[in-house]
């Protein structure tokens, strides 16, 4: 059995590399689900999600089931999702619109807050004690919930910093996500890409911000799109959407490492930022002016030039403001993970954005796409290889002690750094090892 406590599971951690068995050991994974995402803020949902009293959207933290619900004076709740009786789910994953929660299965019905409205028959517990006026007979809110901007996130841990605080250095990629809607607001309009890989949730979220693997892993699908276009698009012709969004996965080494890393507390950062992949895409007709006409000529050009690649909110949440694009991370089992990518709609902007973003989220981001199958395949060999026994260390040593200390609470580095890594393994060793409050 594996030792999951404090100075065994601390010493997996070094500040140059990590040890092999934090992606492979079940046992570490069910610590994991305990102590990260059971303690810290995890992402839920976007309030457009459920824009209407009664609106609901069921998900999970970790293993436990919870769900989100538009109260009638339109706050969000989070509740567990969990019938007081015996224990069923009140509703299935996923989105739907209720009066009340009504149980499948002996039919206890709760107000929209959770608190208990009937029970059949409720006279039969008359004599135990048990009925109505007893807190134990309501679905509980969980321990803190919190809105930023419209994200909904949610902790299992009455104790821990306040949502904001915690957001330090990556709520600003939210911001500008938001700020490049022309009403300052976002909406969901369509059911996200779901899909499950075998592999460890970890490698998805150290990807993200890995600015090593894109001319290598997505070389070969990027240079069949450029050789593609080549042929059929005139020089001087401008090139069709979906090649401006492909062929920057294979710029240069050099561009990549000019993109820059910016790594905060609690695990966070982000890639990019003056300029990204994202930075070069065409002008779309009417949105320029439509920003301008909210913000002003100079606050437009701020907005837009702001250009974050892959932005982490530590453990849950991954998100490309440029491209209003987010994945959500689910980890199922030590080799599991589910992710589900959303687009987002910005309100009062033409037409043409959401459809790049859709664009961008089936080409790019779905298992059936173009780039994601090349970084599932890597996966696929990080999980299987890192089962040899020939070496017991992954290594993090790129860029060390060459972090620059930032004014806003953060370090930066050069592009190719395994900063980021080091600082969510930082986090991931302080989760898995502080005491519960
Ligand atoms: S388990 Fe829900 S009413 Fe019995
Ligand atoms: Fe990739």
């Amino acid at each position: 059995m594996t030792d999951v406590e404090g100075p065994a599971i601390a010493s997996l951690i070094q500040p140059d590399r990590v040890h092999r068995t934090i992606y492979t050991d079940a046992a570490i994974f069910e610590a994991e689900m305990a102590r990260i995402f059971e303690r810290t803020w995890i992402y839920i949902g976007h309030e457009s999600q459920i824009p209407a009293a009664g609106g609901y959207y069921a998900t999970t933290i970790g293993r436990r089931p919870v769900v989100m619900v538009r109260q009638r004076d339109g706050a969000i709740v989070v509740l567990h999702n969990r019938c007081a009786h015996k224990g069923a789910l009140l509703v299935p994953r996923g989105a739907g619109n209720v009066k009340a929660f009504r149980c499948a299965y002996h039919g206890w019905c709760y107000h929209l807050d959770g608190q208990i409205m009937t029970i059949p028959r409720e006279s039969g517990y008359a004599a135990s004690g048990f009925g109505k006026h007893r807190r134990e007979a309501n679905m509980p809110p969980v321990a803190r919930y919190g809105v930023y901007r419209g994200f909904v996130f949610a902790s299992l841990a009455a104790e821990g910093p306040a949502l904001e605080d915690w957001l330090v250095g990556v709520g600003g990629s939210i911001d500008n996500m938001i700020d490049r809607s022309p009403e300052g607001a976002l909406e969901i309009v369509a059911p996200p890409l779901r899909y499950r890989m075998r592999v460890n949730w970890k490698f998805h979220v150290e990807n993200l911000n890995d600015l090593l693997h894109p001319m290598v892993a997505h070389q070969s699908a990027t240079e069949a799109g450029r050789r593609t276009a080549s042929r059929h698009v005139e020089p001087g012709e401008k090139a069709p959407m979906a090649i401006e969004i492909l062929a920057p996965f294979s710029n240069s080494y050099d561009f990549f490492e000019e993109m820059g890393l910016h790594a905060f507390p609690y695990g966070h950062s982000y890639s990019g930022g003056r300029t990204s992949i994202h930075a070069a895409y065409s002008d779309i007709p009417g949105y320029h002016e439509a920003l301008e006409r909210t913000y002003g000529e100079a606050r437009t050009q701020e907005i837009l030039s702001t250009n974050r690649h892959n932005t982490v909110v530590y453990p849950s949440l991954t998100l490309k403001g440029a491209i209003q694009t987010i994945r959500v991370v689910k980890p199922i089992a030590v080799d599991c993970t589910e992710i589900e990518s959303w687009t987002f709609r910005l309100k009062g902007a033409p037409d043409e954005l959401l459809r790049r973003s859709v664009l961008y989220n089936n080409l790019i981001n779905s298992s059936a796409g173009l780039v994601q199958p090349d970084d599932h395949e890597a996966y696929l060999r990080l999980q299987h290889g890192l089962l040899s026994e020939g070496l017991d260390w992954v290594s993090m040593h790129r860029h060390l002690g060459e972090e620059q200390q930032d004014g806003d609470g953060g370090r930066s580095a050069t592009g190719s750094s395994d900063m980021v890594f080091r600082n969510q393994y930082r986090e991931w060793q302080r989760l898995m090892t502080e005491e519960a409050a």
